[in-house]
Protein backbone atom coordinates (compact mmCIF):
# COMPACT_ATOMS: atom_id res chain seq x y z
CA UNK A 1 0.00 0.00 0.00
CA UNK A 2 1.53 3.62 -0.71
CA UNK A 3 1.05 6.34 1.26
CA UNK A 4 -2.22 7.38 -0.22
CA UNK A 5 -3.84 4.33 -0.31
CA UNK A 6 -2.88 4.04 3.78
CA UNK A 7 -4.10 7.87 4.03
CA UNK A 8 -7.43 6.63 3.03
CA UNK A 9 -7.49 3.25 4.40
CA UNK A 10 -6.90 5.03 7.74
CA UNK A 11 -9.73 7.43 7.04
CA UNK A 12 -12.09 5.48 5.42
CA UNK A 13 -14.79 5.13 8.36
CA UNK A 14 -14.25 8.35 10.19
CA UNK A 15 -17.49 9.42 11.04
CA UNK A 16 -16.60 12.77 9.60
CA UNK A 17 -12.95 14.07 8.23
CA UNK A 18 -11.88 17.55 10.44
CA UNK A 19 -12.88 19.26 13.01
CA UNK A 20 -16.85 19.71 13.83
CA UNK A 21 -20.08 18.37 15.20
CA UNK A 22 -23.94 18.11 14.32
CA UNK A 23 -24.13 20.76 17.08
CA UNK A 24 -21.84 23.03 15.71
CA UNK A 25 -23.64 22.48 11.74
CA UNK A 26 -26.95 23.59 13.58
CA UNK A 27 -25.08 26.49 15.58
CA UNK A 28 -23.32 27.80 12.31
CA UNK A 29 -27.31 27.43 10.27
CA UNK A 30 -29.00 28.81 12.97
CA UNK A 31 -26.57 32.40 12.71
CA UNK A 32 -27.18 32.11 8.84
CA UNK A 33 -30.94 33.07 9.20
CA UNK A 34 -32.68 34.74 8.23
CA UNK A 35 -32.86 31.72 5.12
CA UNK A 36 -35.66 30.86 2.58
CA UNK A 37 -38.06 27.80 4.28
CA UNK A 38 -36.19 25.08 2.18
CA UNK A 39 -33.14 27.22 1.51
CA UNK A 40 -30.62 25.63 -1.81
CA UNK A 41 -27.43 24.60 -0.21
CA UNK A 42 -24.42 23.52 -1.70
CA UNK A 43 -22.18 21.57 0.62
CA UNK A 44 -18.22 22.12 -0.94
CA UNK A 45 -15.87 19.22 0.03
CA UNK A 46 -18.56 17.64 1.57
CA UNK A 47 -16.59 14.51 2.16
CA UNK A 48 -18.63 12.12 4.54
CA UNK A 49 -21.26 14.60 4.62
CA UNK A 50 -22.32 14.76 8.01
CA UNK A 51 -22.85 18.39 7.50
CA UNK A 52 -25.14 18.04 4.52
CA UNK A 53 -27.37 15.32 6.00
CA UNK A 54 -27.98 17.72 9.26
CA UNK A 55 -28.89 20.41 6.53
CA UNK A 56 -30.95 18.56 4.61
CA UNK A 57 -32.80 17.02 8.11
CA UNK A 58 -33.49 20.89 8.67
CA UNK A 59 -35.30 21.74 5.31
CA UNK A 60 -32.50 22.52 3.05
CA UNK A 61 -32.20 21.06 -0.58
CA UNK A 62 -28.42 19.91 -0.66
CA UNK A 63 -25.80 20.00 -3.77
CA UNK A 64 -23.33 17.66 -1.80
CA UNK A 65 -19.81 17.60 -3.77
CA UNK A 66 -16.51 16.09 -3.40
CA UNK A 67 -13.85 14.73 -5.57
CA UNK A 68 -13.48 11.56 -3.37
CA UNK A 69 -16.08 8.93 -4.95
CA UNK A 70 -15.91 6.45 -2.28
CA UNK A 71 -17.16 9.56 -0.23
CA UNK A 72 -19.81 10.20 -2.39
CA UNK A 73 -21.08 6.75 -1.60
CA UNK A 74 -21.11 7.39 1.52
CA UNK A 75 -23.33 10.06 1.58
CA UNK A 76 -25.73 8.51 -1.10
CA UNK A 77 -25.86 5.88 1.56
CA UNK A 78 -26.27 7.78 4.94
CA UNK A 79 -29.00 9.87 2.73
CA UNK A 80 -31.04 7.01 1.83
CA UNK A 81 -30.78 5.34 5.23
CA UNK A 82 -31.83 8.98 6.77
CA UNK A 83 -34.60 8.85 4.03
CA UNK A 84 -33.32 12.05 3.24
CA UNK A 85 -32.18 11.37 -0.13
CA UNK A 86 -34.65 13.35 -2.48
CA UNK A 87 -32.99 16.24 0.00
CA UNK A 88 -29.33 15.74 -0.95
CA UNK A 89 -28.15 15.48 -4.84
CA UNK A 90 -24.30 14.01 -4.99
CA UNK A 91 -22.31 15.15 -7.67
CA UNK A 92 -18.44 14.58 -8.08
CA UNK A 93 -16.67 17.89 -8.61
CA UNK A 94 -13.87 20.16 -8.23
CA UNK A 95 -14.33 22.94 -5.81
CA UNK A 96 -12.15 25.14 -7.83
CA UNK A 97 -14.22 24.13 -11.34
CA UNK A 98 -17.32 24.36 -9.49
CA UNK A 99 -20.12 23.67 -12.69
CA UNK A 100 -23.03 25.09 -11.43
CA UNK A 101 -24.86 28.20 -12.75
CA UNK A 102 -24.44 31.95 -10.89
CA UNK A 103 -26.73 33.14 -8.35
CA UNK A 104 -28.66 29.51 -7.75
CA UNK A 105 -27.86 29.02 -4.15
CA UNK A 106 -29.10 30.35 -0.69
CA UNK A 107 -26.31 29.01 1.49
CA UNK A 108 -22.97 27.87 0.58
CA UNK A 109 -21.45 25.45 3.30
CA UNK A 110 -17.91 24.50 3.18
CA UNK A 111 -16.33 22.49 6.65
CA UNK A 112 -12.67 22.42 6.88
CA UNK A 113 -12.30 21.97 2.83
CA UNK A 114 -12.03 25.61 1.52
CA UNK A 115 -7.98 25.95 2.92
CA UNK A 116 -7.23 23.36 0.05
CA UNK A 117 -7.86 26.05 -2.64
CA UNK A 118 -6.75 28.72 -0.62
CA UNK A 119 -9.91 30.71 1.50
CA UNK A 120 -8.98 34.07 -0.38
CA UNK A 121 -9.82 32.11 -4.15
CA UNK A 122 -12.67 30.56 -2.37
CA UNK A 123 -14.04 33.50 -1.30
CA UNK A 124 -13.76 34.96 -4.51
CA UNK A 125 -14.82 32.25 -6.51
CA UNK A 126 -17.38 30.86 -4.99
CA UNK A 127 -19.40 34.13 -4.52
CA UNK A 128 -20.68 34.29 -7.82
CA UNK A 129 -23.09 30.99 -6.61
CA UNK A 130 -25.03 33.05 -4.29
CA UNK A 131 -28.19 34.75 -5.25
CA UNK A 132 -27.69 38.52 -4.13
CA UNK A 133 -28.01 38.28 0.28
CA UNK A 134 -27.01 34.91 0.14
CA UNK A 135 -24.90 33.59 3.19
CA UNK A 136 -21.41 31.58 2.54
CA UNK A 137 -20.66 29.05 6.34
CA UNK A 138 -17.33 28.20 6.36
CA UNK A 139 -14.76 26.83 9.02
CA UNK A 140 -10.86 26.94 8.80
CA UNK A 141 -7.83 26.66 11.17
CA UNK A 142 -6.77 30.10 13.14
CA UNK A 143 -4.21 31.03 15.07
CA UNK A 144 -5.52 32.39 18.30
CA UNK A 145 -2.27 33.76 19.69
CA UNK A 146 0.02 36.18 18.73
CA UNK A 147 3.33 34.31 19.43
CA UNK A 148 2.47 30.27 18.74
CA UNK A 149 5.38 28.11 20.22
CA UNK A 150 7.99 26.19 17.86
CA UNK A 151 6.41 22.86 17.64
CA UNK A 152 2.85 24.21 16.80
CA UNK A 153 4.24 27.01 14.25
CA UNK A 154 6.26 23.51 12.82
CA UNK A 155 3.10 21.50 12.15
CA UNK A 156 1.26 24.26 10.85
CA UNK A 157 4.07 25.06 8.32
CA UNK A 158 2.33 22.96 5.95
CA UNK A 159 -0.42 25.76 5.69
CA UNK A 160 1.44 29.32 5.51
CA UNK A 161 -1.67 31.29 4.93
CA UNK A 162 -3.30 30.34 8.09
CA UNK A 163 -4.14 33.65 9.89
CA UNK A 164 -6.09 34.78 12.99
CA UNK A 165 -9.31 35.50 13.62
CA UNK A 166 -9.15 39.29 12.45
CA UNK A 167 -7.44 38.82 9.40
CA UNK A 168 -10.04 36.03 8.28
CA UNK A 169 -12.76 38.75 8.89
CA UNK A 170 -11.54 41.24 7.22
CA UNK A 171 -10.36 38.72 4.28
CA UNK A 172 -14.13 38.42 3.88
CA UNK A 173 -15.27 41.77 3.65
CA UNK A 174 -12.81 42.80 1.42
CA UNK A 175 -14.43 39.94 -0.77
CA UNK A 176 -17.41 41.41 -0.97
CA UNK A 177 -19.19 39.87 2.25
CA UNK A 178 -20.52 41.19 5.73
CA UNK A 179 -19.63 39.20 8.22
CA UNK A 180 -22.89 37.77 10.09
CA UNK A 181 -20.77 35.69 13.05
CA UNK A 182 -17.48 34.44 13.92
CA UNK A 183 -17.87 31.22 15.66
CA UNK A 184 -14.82 29.31 17.15
CA UNK A 185 -15.51 25.94 17.34
CA UNK A 186 -15.34 23.99 20.75
CA UNK A 187 -12.55 21.66 21.86
CA UNK A 188 -15.23 18.53 21.34
CA UNK A 189 -15.30 19.65 17.86
CA UNK A 190 -11.47 18.61 17.92
CA UNK A 191 -11.81 15.49 20.30
CA UNK A 192 -14.95 13.76 20.16
CA UNK A 193 -15.91 12.64 16.12
CA UNK A 194 -12.28 13.49 14.79
CA UNK A 195 -9.10 13.09 16.59
CA UNK A 196 -10.60 10.09 18.66
CA UNK A 197 -11.63 7.87 15.88
CA UNK A 198 -8.46 8.32 14.21
CA UNK A 199 -6.61 7.26 17.12
CA UNK A 200 -8.57 4.19 17.42
CA UNK A 201 -8.03 4.03 13.92
CA UNK A 202 -4.40 4.36 14.06
CA UNK A 203 -3.91 2.28 17.47
CA UNK A 204 -6.05 -0.61 15.48
CA UNK A 205 -3.70 -0.94 12.32
CA UNK A 206 -2.69 -4.56 12.21
CA UNK A 207 1.28 -4.89 11.70
CA UNK A 208 2.02 -1.77 10.28
CA UNK A 209 5.47 -1.59 7.75
CA UNK A 210 7.91 0.82 8.04
CA UNK A 211 5.91 3.28 4.97
CA UNK A 212 2.57 2.36 6.43
CA UNK A 213 4.21 3.17 10.41
CA UNK A 214 4.97 6.52 8.72
CA UNK A 215 1.58 7.85 7.84
CA UNK A 216 0.31 6.73 10.76
CA UNK A 217 2.81 8.50 12.55
CA UNK A 218 2.07 11.98 11.16
CA UNK A 219 -1.32 11.42 12.01
CA UNK A 220 -0.54 10.82 15.36
CA UNK A 221 1.20 14.20 15.18
CA UNK A 222 -1.94 15.99 14.34
CA UNK A 223 -3.68 14.69 17.46
CA UNK A 224 -0.45 15.27 19.60
CA UNK A 225 -0.11 18.75 18.55
CA UNK A 226 -3.39 19.69 19.18
CA UNK A 227 -3.07 17.85 23.12
CA UNK A 228 -0.08 19.91 23.85
CA UNK A 229 -0.72 23.26 21.83
CA UNK A 230 -4.62 23.40 21.55
CA UNK A 231 -4.73 26.85 23.35
CA UNK A 232 -2.33 28.49 20.61
CA UNK A 233 -5.17 27.21 17.36
CA UNK A 234 -8.56 26.55 17.08
CA UNK A 235 -11.44 26.17 14.28
CA UNK A 236 -13.20 29.02 13.51
CA UNK A 237 -16.65 28.89 11.63
CA UNK A 238 -17.66 32.59 9.59
CA UNK A 239 -20.82 33.53 8.74
CA UNK A 240 -20.77 35.49 5.48
CA UNK A 241 -23.44 37.44 3.56
CA UNK A 242 -22.78 38.33 -0.14
CA UNK A 243 -23.03 41.98 -0.54
C1 LIG B 1 -10.75 17.96 5.43
S1 LIG B 1 -11.95 17.14 4.44
C2 LIG B 1 -13.49 17.86 5.03
C3 LIG B 1 -14.68 17.01 4.67
C4 LIG B 1 -16.02 17.40 5.27
N1 LIG B 1 -16.43 18.75 4.97
C5 LIG B 1 -16.01 17.18 6.76
O1 LIG B 1 -15.96 18.16 7.53
O2 LIG B 1 -16.04 16.02 7.16
C6 LIG B 1 -11.71 17.88 2.87
C7 LIG B 1 -12.58 17.27 1.77
O3 LIG B 1 -12.34 17.96 0.55
C8 LIG B 1 -12.33 17.01 -0.49
N2 LIG B 1 -11.58 17.61 -1.61
C9 LIG B 1 -10.24 17.71 -1.78
N3 LIG B 1 -9.97 18.41 -2.89
C10 LIG B 1 -11.16 18.75 -3.44
C11 LIG B 1 -11.55 19.47 -4.59
N4 LIG B 1 -10.64 20.00 -5.41
N5 LIG B 1 -12.86 19.64 -4.84
C12 LIG B 1 -13.80 19.10 -4.03
N6 LIG B 1 -13.49 18.41 -2.90
C13 LIG B 1 -12.20 18.24 -2.63
C14 LIG B 1 -11.71 15.78 0.11
O4 LIG B 1 -12.03 14.61 -0.63
C15 LIG B 1 -12.33 15.79 1.49
O5 LIG B 1 -13.55 15.12 1.51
Amino acid sequence: MDATEVFWTLHRDLPREGVGSDATTRTLLDLARPLPAAPRVLDIGCGPGRASLVLAAAGARVTAVDLHEPFLHRVRRAATDAGLCDRVAVERASMTALPHADAVFDLLWCEGAAYLMGVDAALRDWRRLLRPGGVLVLTDAVWTTASPSDEARGFWAAYPAMRDEAATVTAARAAGYDVLAAHLLPDSDWVDEYHRPLEAAIDGWPDPDAATAAVLAEARTEIDVRRAHGDEFGYLGVVLRRR
